[in-house]
């Protein structure tokens, strides 16, 4: 099992060329197959670089995926778009399997810890926006890691970015997608990243990052690392990955986004809005810049977070003659850039709703992000006349 590559849809000339050539050269097809790939390692041709422009659309090559904290699935939306057939998710609050279970036909396993990476079905991208968790380390460098067993990996013992690390290991998915917030850059002064960072690439992966602003998108100012990571062992050293450019301007705008008609009850109270004004004035004069954020309409918003139930104050929307109000759900859907059909069916509570949409991922985003992933794969298969599926190579 562990040293086997599955090659899916090898067009018909491929095959009639493969069958002619071993059979002059006697040999089985899987002795023809290894002795050409050994020729081509030894060869080490630079790779033309990526023939498709970012506005390109892809073709669409059969792919399986599986979605991890999967949360409400902001990474499903376009990988099920381009194609991708969702093979395992998991997501351990009950109220985002909920709605997962409404929006896409399908309850994800539970605690992701408590599964075996070896039972989760083979893959072609791994996808996760993995909670941040600080790795309590100190002074971590490629060369102190490296006295350990497992190098990088090690270091994250107990954490989820752990837990996904282990997967990859057993799973060796060519295509690793991962988000998180823009602070794992910085955060315990850049050894998580470090950490994260190396523990990929120890795994013989080459890894790219970009923090992307979802504000090119949508009208929220909602900054995400995105990390995309390809196994080297089926890429080879350098695939030619790019990360999407922005769509053209104009933004979007939070107006656009709007319920021409809004229930009452998501009006702030004489008593909160007073709260937050007292508690804006107080850190003012502290000099602080803390405080709620009345939303310019014709711009975008600061970024939603998972606390907006609480008091919403980090995005209120003006209204003439009243308190200012929060955003309704179906709103915080579409400043995530969801689709109607998953803005008209939300399945819980407002409390839940906001929660999920704080977490999530911009599909949006993931969507130009998976669509130079997928540029990339057709090309791979092009160059190669094969892939996708590769597993632990001993
Ligand atoms: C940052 S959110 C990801 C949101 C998701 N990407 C989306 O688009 O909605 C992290 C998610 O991981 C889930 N989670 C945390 N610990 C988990 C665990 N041990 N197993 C499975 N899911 C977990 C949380 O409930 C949360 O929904």
């Amino acid at each position: 099992m562990g040293d086997q590559i599955l090659v899916r849809h090898v067009p018909e000339n491929l095959k009639t060329w493969i069958e002619s050539e071993r059979q002059q050269r006697y040999m089985s097809q899987q002795e023809f197959v290894l002795s050409v790939l050994q020729d081509a390692a030894k060869s080490k041709k630079p790779q033309p670089s990526l023939p498709l422009t970012p506005a390109a659309t892809p073709e669409r090559i059969p792919f399986s995926f599986i979605d991890l904290f999967a949360g409400i699935g902001g990474f499903r939306i376009p990988l099920d778009r381009f194609g991708g057939e969702c093979v395992f998710s998991s997501e351990i609050n009950s109220y985002s399997q909920k709605t997962y279970k409404a929006w896409f036909g399908e309850m994800p396993s539970g605690d992701i810890t408590e599964i075996s990476p070896a039972s989760i079905p083979d893959h072609d991208i791994l996808a996760a926006g993995f909670p941040c968790q600080p790795f309590s380390i100190a002074g971590v460098s490629k060369k102190n890691s490296l006295g350990h067993e497992h190098g990088f990996k090690c270091l994250t013992q107990g954490t989820l970015f752990f837990t996904v690390a282990t997967i990859i290991e057993v799973k060796r998915p060519p295509v690793v997608m991962l988000e998180n917030v823009k602070n794992l850059l910085s955060h315990d002064q850049g050894r998580t990243w470090q950490v994260i960072k190396g523990t990929l690439e120890d795994m013989e992966y080459s890894v790219f990052h970009q923090i992307i602003d979802a504000a090119d998108y949508v009208p929220q100012h909602r900054e995400r690392i995105y990390i995309v990571a390809f196994d080297k062992r089926v890429f080879g050293e350098n695939p030619p990955f790019e990360f999407p450019t922005p769509p053209a301007k104009p933004r979007p705008r939070l107006i656009d986004i709007l319920e021409p008609v809004v229930n009452d009850k998501y009006t702030l109270t004489d008593h909160l809005w007073k709260y937050l004004q007292d508690y804006a004035a107080k850190h003012k004069a502290k000099g602080n810049g803390f405080g709620f954020g009345l939303a310019d309409l014709n711009g975008i918003t600061r970024t939603l977070s998972a606390r907006y139930y609480k008091d919403g104050s980090e995005i209120l929307i003006p209204q003439k003659g009243k308190n200012p109000r929060r955003l309704t759900p179906k709103e915080c859907a579409r400043l995530l850039g969801f689709d109607e059909q998953y803005q008209n069916h939300i399945v819980v509570s407002d409390t839940q709703a906001y929660r999920q949409f704080g977490n999530a991922v911009v599909p949006k985003v993931a969507d130009a992000v998976t669509r130079q992933v997928m540029a990339l794969l057709a090309w791979h298969v092009k160059q190669r006349g094969c892939l996708l599926k590769a597993k632990t190579a001993a």
